[in-house]
């Protein structure tokens, strides 16, 4: 798996088409997909299109996608994994991760709630029913490796302990402002790559592309913001998922070096801590692509 990534969470679908052929010519062949982002179809346009064009083949990419919480009950599984294949265009794919550990209430309603406005969650399927039936989609062939989203330790171990095939990955919030340490130990001593979503803090001001550390060093090694904190989250041995949205900042996002050590031990040491999507304590997304 490319330890530097491309998410598709993107706020409407004409700016899929746009950003992911930006991400593609700028190097990117690792994408990641939900079928709750409401626009894999247009992934798989920019894809074919990039393929058309000669630039990538089908085996050059590391393609992604995930599970939505509404389809959790082991016999909605293999239905909606291959209904996420057909929209990207897709006869495989590399990695399938459950978005999320909670269990929506079954049907095509993917934010289904109450007359309060809360969420219905399912309290009939457990995270490893549902895990069984991913397991079944690797031992059938259709995708190679199987890992979870938004998952704390414990939720990761009982799933670990209990698999006949352990997950491969998981994606979960991490920037230096959320380091999740612990996590990325338990992770590395069990071969499991941790994917860390919003390197850049989701781009929210103030954040970590703000911090003084992360500037000081920037001016040190003459690389952006962004480039320290996506070279820091693989320099620290993560994976990473970033979402340019302009061609500028796709290239700039590609074009990475390693930092010195000292640079390292600086962002290692930044005190500030903030967790900024809180889809790991619900299961409900940050914020939903217009047309969802
Ligand atoms: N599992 C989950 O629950 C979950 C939750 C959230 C996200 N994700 C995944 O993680 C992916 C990445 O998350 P994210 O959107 O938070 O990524 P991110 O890269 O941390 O943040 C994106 C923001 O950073 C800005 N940005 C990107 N490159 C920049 C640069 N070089 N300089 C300055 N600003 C820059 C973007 O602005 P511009 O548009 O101006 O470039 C955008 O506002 C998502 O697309 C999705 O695949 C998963």
């Amino acid at each position: 798996m490319p330890a530097l990534g491309f998410g598709t969470l993107l706020q409407d679908r004409a700016a899929t088409l746009g950003a992911t052929a930006n991400a593609l010519k700028a190097g990117f062949r690792h994408f990641d997909c939900a079928e709750r982002y409401r626009n894999e179809k247009e992934v798989g346009d920019a894809l074919r299109q990039a393929q058309a064009a000669g630039l990538v083949t089908r085996a050059d990419l590391f393609m992604t996608t995930k599970l939505w919480n509404t389809n959790h009950r082991p016999e909605r599984v293999a239905p909606a994994f291959e209904a996420s294949l057909v929209r990207l265009g897709l006869d495989y794919l590399d990695l399938y991760l459950a978005h999320t550990p909670f269990s929506f209430t079954p049907g095509d309603n993917q934010d289904p709630r109450d007359e309060c406005g809360n969420i219905i969650y399912d309290y009939d399927v457990t995270l490893n029913d549902t895990w069984k039936a991913m397991e079944d989609l690797v031992d059938r062939g259709r995708c190679a490796a199987i890992g979870l989203g938004d998952v704390n330790l414990e939720k990761l171990t009982s799933v670990y302990e209990a698999a006949k095939i352990k997950p491969a990955v998981i994606q979960v919030e991490a920037h230096p402002y959320l380091p999740e340490t612990e996590l990325l130990e338990y992770c590395k001593d069990r071969g499991i790559i941790l994917l860390a979503f919003a390197p850049l803090g989701h781009g929210i001001k103030p954040g970590p592309l703000q911090d003084p550390v992360i500037q000081k060093v920037g001016a040190q090694v003459g690389k952006t913001p962004a480039q320290v904190l996506l070279a820091w989250a693989i320099q620290r041995g993560t994976a990473l998922l970033t979402t340019p949205g302009s061609a500028a900042h796709a290239r700039d996002n590609f074009d990475l070096a390693p930092l010195p050590q000292d640079a390292m031990d600086a962002i290692n040491a930044i005190e500030t801590r903030q967790r900024l999507n809180t889809v790991v304590e619900t299961g409900v997304p940050g914020f939903i692509p217009r047309g969802g």
